[in-house]
């Protein structure tokens, strides 16, 4: 039975969600394996907008079982609020099950993330101050307080004071504020009741739905770019984003892969700092025209932050290296529709650094910093691509963008993003 990974190519916000939706008609679980409430993932049906950070976006259907897995970090404030938000919607919550294994966010990771990026001064990582890398850094250090720990609400409550007593020392040696350790463990205590019905060993649970003949589908957070490994580090987010990262965060296996869909915008969007080739930028660093333009058609700011992203050109050099550490089978192309009304479209096909056309993506982010893009520029198409659904019914200079990535990265791109509603895409082949 096929299992699907879902992994953003760029450096997130490609439009993850309304592709999970869309996939989610033919898969019975959904799994998120990674990241916390970092994520935005936005899906717009009809006249109702959600926007989700941590429930896979499958939960908007009746036949999911939306999961989340033990890769991921769980703020149990967002979690029950969001359960409470969907459910008040119409949109029950009741399938929703939790990995025991699943590292829990507290308040102290939001202090310490804050005060880190504080430190920092003018090199700021620009991270979501959601406590992201703290709680990883946890789990790492095996400090971390588990989901299952929820299930003995006595153990819970304890471990949760003591483990505040320990990080308000250090918060207030490091010059940070101390946090209330009896508060903390008094109010994540229920927490922990509302949380509990949905917690279960999901590693398991998985295996046996693959085995009685489910398809899953396996939803990335974040993107490749913002792996910790495979990304542009240190401006990259904690975890493994890439489809690598599926496994370690599901408990799934790599044979149990069939098919993995990369997520890619077609312009580039990056929140936060870091390099970035193809950026439409004045001399000032601040959006030029054409950036602009990108912003304002593609609104392009963040779910979780409200902060404006950062926009240029596609980049098949990104695009290739997403597909080998990937192993991407496809690609599916979103927000096509944003550049509508360019009079040409620019995209870059290499990296040249002293002359030289680079072999690959680079390795260090100094000498990302200082390549120089090539682009290869295609006339606009300028009509509406809105409404439609088929290959043939896009217009010959937007299907010329299409086939240049095909040709250019060896993949199918087998979904094209139309617009923002459900129904807005072309499905290829
Ligand atoms: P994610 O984090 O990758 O799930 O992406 P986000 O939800 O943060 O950002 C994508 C934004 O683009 C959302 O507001 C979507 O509603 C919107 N969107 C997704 N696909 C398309 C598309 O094909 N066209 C347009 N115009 N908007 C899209
Ligand atoms: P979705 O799933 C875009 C970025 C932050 C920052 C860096 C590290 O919606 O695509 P963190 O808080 O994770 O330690 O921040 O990663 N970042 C995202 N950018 N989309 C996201 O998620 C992101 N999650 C984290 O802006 O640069
Ligand atoms: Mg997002």
């Amino acid at each position: 039975m096929p299992v699907t990974v879902v992994v953003g190519t760029q450096w997130g916000d490609e439009g993850k969600a309304k592709v999970i939706d869309l996939l989610s008609r033919t898969h019975s679980h959904v799994v998120r394996y990674q990241g916390g409430h970092n994520a935005g993932h936005t899906v717009v049906v009809g006249s109702e907008k959600y926007a989700l950070q941590l429930i896979p976006s499958g939960v908007l259907y009746d036949h999911v079982t939306p999961v989340i897995g033990n890769g991921v970090v769980v703020d149990l404030p967002t979690l029950v609020n969001e359960i409470d938000t969907l459910e008040s919607r119409g949109v029950s919550c009741a399938r929703l099950r939790v990995s025991s294994r699943a590292h829990l966010i507290f308040p102290w990771h939001q202090a310490h993330d804050a005060l880190a990026e504080d430190k920092r001064g003018d090199d700021k990582i620009g991270t979501t101050l959601k406590g992201i890398g703290p709680a990883y850094a946890d789990k790492a250090r095996r400090v971390g307080i588990r989901a299952g720990e929820v299930l003995n609400p006595g153990r819970f409550a304890e471990l949760v004071r003591q483990r505040a007593k320990e990080e308000s020392a250090v918060l207030v040696a490091l010059g940070g504020t101390a946090v209330d350790a009896d508060a903390i463990a008094a109010r994540f205590t229920e927490l922990a009741h509302r949380i509990a019905p949905y917690v279960a060993d999901t590693v398991n649970g998985l295996h046996d739905a693959l085995a009685a003949g489910s398809s899953l589908l396996l939803e990335g957070a974040q993107a490749t770019f913002l792996d910790i490994d495979h990304g542009t580090y240190p401006f990259v987010t904690s975890s493994n984003p890439i489809a690598g990262g599926a496994c370690a965060g599901t408990g799934l296996g790599p044979r149990d892969i069939t098919r993995v869909v990369g997520i890619a915008k077609a312009y580039t969007t990056r929140v936060g700092s870091g390099p970035f080739p193809t950026e439409l930028v004045d001399a000032d660093g601040e959006p030029d025209v054409l950036g602009t333009a990108l912003i304002d058609i593609g609104h392009e700011y963040g779910t979780v932050t409200g902060r404006r992203r950062r926009t240029g050109w596609l980049d098949l050099v990104m695009l290739r290296h997403a597909v080998r550490v990937n192993s991407l089978t496809e690609i599916a192309l979103t927000k096509l529709d944003v550049l509508d009304t360019f009079d040409e479209v620019k995209v870059c096909t290499d990296y040249r650094l002293d002359g030289e056309i680079l072999g690959g993506y680079p390795d260090l982010i100094d000498v990302l910093a200082e390549v120089e893009p090539v682009y290869t520029t295609i006339p606009g198409w300028k009509t509406t691509l809105r409404g439609a659904r088929t290959d043939s019914d896009l217009h010959p200079n937007a299907r010329g963008l299409i086939e240049l990535v095909e040709r250019n990265v060896g993949v199918p791109v087998t979904m094209v993003g139309t617009g923002p509603e459900r129904d807005d895409c072309v499905v290829r082949g």
